[in-house]
This record gives structure tokens, sequence and C-alpha cells, in this order.
């Protein structure tokens, strides 16, 4: 069988699995398992690369901290230059521990906006605010007369475009619960501008994520582009559009060995362009899985090996607490183990999962693998979006460690909760 790492940054050197030039194993032994790794230069350079993909256009990549909030990585983004997408007050505080210039490049979207989390916003004198609703409008225009900034906002809109992906993870249709149906925003739009501290600025829209077509972005940006004219030819000064996330990544290993990140990027940048046309407008992106999904994998031991039937279950330490995908989603996750030669070819379908108390905990069913024994390492794959950030104290299991690696250099960069942390703010 073929077993396909996610070089370069994550590769077998003498059949065990490195990350840059570190071996997991020393990983494991040194922090422990379950055991989020990361690697600092497979994120630069995505970031890098979806950035220069939209040279041709003004435009501020707002890196969507909801995929992946580690502070370290926030930094690292934030150096390069990166703008912010936050939906809560938690993650606009975050950016401000990293980089109060950062805040500068913040736009904040959700459907729910509390007073407290709109003032903050309002202080930290952010991009732009996302507004989804008639009510969040009025609260907005409320709070910054009341401070007396004034905020520039935008109104995401429903463009009603089908992606296919997870129907949870879909946002774009008329029946989702986000943004303003397009037939409705010309009213809010007026209303807006007649609020004096909203500086009516722009336009946004997000239509999911995991969408691994452009066509549908391309659809809904064109549909955003025609709203954006005629704003303009009313006499709103409409200087921003907000495109959203949801740039898709390659999970199953036949794509992902032969992915080529910088094309696909082009391809979502030139599809983008060609849909605003003539438009000067100044372009903001959220991507969030895109930049950081593959510079991620979640190390984990297998504790027991079982036999039931004619399944075979491989119980590692890791589990949905942990990474939440394959249970809530139905995600693929390619595993992999940590030692590998090439000259044993035997696999055999076995269920890897965790040892919480639902059968909905489990990482991959069925899946052809090499034996494993007790005390093995596997790497769960592409677990940097979505991971560490929905990850929960389920079963009173302690959260896992993060660790960065940069080159040589390994950094922890969250500790593993202990007992104290759990019970820490309970009575
Ligand atoms: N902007 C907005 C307004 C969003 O709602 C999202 C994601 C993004 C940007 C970033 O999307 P991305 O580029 O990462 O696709 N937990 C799910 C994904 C939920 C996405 C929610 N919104 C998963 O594990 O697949």
């Amino acid at each position: 069988m073929k077993i396909i790492a996610r070089p370069p940054a994550f590769t077998y050197i003498k059949n065990h699995l490195h990350a840059d030039r570190v071996p997991l194993s020393h990983l494991a032994e040194k922090h422990g398992t379950p055991l989020y790794v990361y690697s600092a230069s497979t994120i630069r350079e995505r970031f890098r690369t979806f950035d220069t993909a939209f040279k041709r256009i003004h435009h501020t990549v707002c890196y969507s901290v909801k995929a992946n909030s580690n502070l370290s990585l926030l930094k690292m983004l934030a150096k390069m230059g990166s703008g912010f997408d936050v939906v809560s007050g938690g993650e606009l505080e975050r950016v401000l521990a990293v980089s109060r210039q950062a805040a500068r490049k913040v736009v904040f979207s959700g459907v729910g906006k509390t007073a407290a989390e709109i003032d903050l916003a309002l202080k930290a004198d952010i991009l732009i605010f996302n507004v989804e609703s008639e009510s969040e409008l009025d609260l907005l225009a409320n709070r910054a007369a009341k401070m007396k900034r004034k905020a520039r906002m935008a109104l995401r809109v429903n463009p009603d475009v089908f992606a296919d992906t997870h129907p949870y993870i879909s946002t774009g249709m008329r029946e989702h619960k986000f943004g303003v149906p397009l037939h409705e925003v010309g009213d809010l739009y007026t209303r807006a501008a007649a609020r004096k501290y909203l500086d009516v600025a722009g336009v946004s829209c997000h239509i999911g994520s995991q969408i691994t077509a452009v066509d549908p972005f391309a659809k809904a940006l064109g549909r955003v582009a025609d709203l954006v004219r005629a704003l303009q030819a009313n006499g709103h000064n409409i200087r921003y559009v907000d495109a959203g996330g949801g740039l898709g990544i390659p999970y199953k290993d036949e794509e992902a060995e032969t992915a080529d990140f910088s094309a696909k990027s082009g391809a979502y940048a030139e599809a983008l362009r060609n849909a605003l046309g003539k438009l000067s407008v100044h372009l903001l992106l959220e991507p969030g899985r895109a930049i950081v999904a593959p510079a991620g994998l979640l190390l984990s031991r297998v504790l027991v090996t079982k036999q039931n039937g004619k399944k075979r279950f491989v119980i590692v330490d890791a589990a949905m607490n942990d990474l939440i995908r394959p249970a809530l989603y139905s995600a693929y996750h390619s595993i992999i183990p940590e030692q590998w030669n090439p000259m044993q070819s035997s696999a055999q379908p076995v269920d890897v999962v965790g040892p919480i108390c639902e059968t909905g905990d489990f990482f991959a069913r069925d899946r052809e693998l090499p034996a494993l024994k007790e005390g093995d390492l596997v790497a769960i794959l592409d677990v940097g979006a979505y991971g560490m950030s929905i990850s929960s104290n389920y079963n009173s299991r302690m959260k896992a460690a993060e660790v960065m690696i940069d080159g040589s250099s390994a950094k922890q960069v969250r500790k593993r909760e202990t007992v104290k942390d759990l019970m820490r703010l309970e009575s």
C-alpha cells in the first residue's frame, strides 16, 4: 500500500514521520499525546501564495480566526501583514493581544453581535463591520452614536448561490440564517446612509466553507458586483467588497498529492477579478482553512487494538473532543503511521476511534492501514483548521497541547490542559 504524507513539511525520513526536521516521536515523548503539530513554514508559504495570487487587485487578506485561533499563529500572520476576520469579542481580543495595529485590518462578521462586542470593536477602530440584519444595523448605529465614533459598515448580502459542500457549512442560500436577501438590501442601505455615525463603505458575502470549485464564488461575487454598481449609482460611497472565505482544500491523499495551491489560488483570484469587472473597490478576503488546514496534524498514540466480530478497532488517545470533523460532518481525514517501512506492503481495514462513549467518536471507518499495535503513534492529517478551535472538554478530557515547528525548532504554543484547568471555573 501507498502511504502519502504532506510534503514538504511532513515527510518520512528513514521510515519515521518528521515535521520539517523534527521527528514526531520526539515530540510525543516530550509533550505527550494527543498533540497538535503545526508547520510554520507551510502557514507562511500558503499565506504568501494566496496573497500573491491577488497582486493585481487592491486587496487585504483577513485570515479567518475561527479556523485556528492560536495566539502564536495569529502573531505570525499579523507579522506578515495579514488582517483578520473575527466573529466574536473573544476572537477580537485575541487579535488585539497579538497586535493592536492588526485591529485596523479586522472585519467583524457574524449574525448575532452583542452591544458589548460592538463597543469593543468600535474602540479598537476595526476596518469594517459586516452587518447581517436590520436590528444589527440599528444597534450598530446607536452604539456608534453613543461613542461618537463613525462605524464603517458593509451589509452582508445573501446572494442565493448553491455551493456543493456539507449542508452544515453552506451559508449562501435563501433559506440560510446568514446575510440579508439581495432584494431587501437597497432599503437597508438607504436607512444606513441616514444615520450620522454610520459610514456606508462596503458590501460583503460568504457562501460557505470547503468549496473546491471556483464557479460558485464567481457567481456570488458577480451578483455582489451588480449590487455595488447600483449602490454607487445611487450615491453610496462603496469602497470595499468582501468576498468572504470558503476556498476548500483536498483532504483525500491522491488529490492532496497532486494539488497545486498556487494554481488553485490563481484560478480563484482570476474568477473573483473577472466577477468584479471594472469596479474600483478594495477587495477583502477571509480565508481560513485554505491557509492553515494542511499545515497541521494531530499526533495520537494507539491505546488498544481489538476485534469485535468482523470489525477491527484501533482505539487511539485522541477523540471527537479533540477533532470533531469526522463525527460532525462525516469528514475524511487521512491517517498515517509514525513509523512506516515501504517494504511492508500488508494492510488491513480498521476503524480508528477515540475512547469517548459515543459510537460517533471515530476518525476513520474501514480504512486500509498497515498493522498498528498498542503504543504506536499515528498522525491524523490536514487538521490545522477547525481542529483545536472546535475542541471541547467532553468526557472531562483535557484539551491537547499544540506545538509549532519552524525549521529545526519546536515551540510549544499551548500547554496541555491540567485537571486544575478543567475545574478552575466551577464551585
Ligand atoms: N468568513 C466567514 C463569514 C465565515 O463564516 C467563515 C467560515 C470563513 C470566513 C472562513 O471560511 P474558510 O475559508 O475557513 O472555509 N467547522 C467547519 C467549517 C465552518 C466554517 C464556518 N465559517 C469545518 O470544520 O469544516
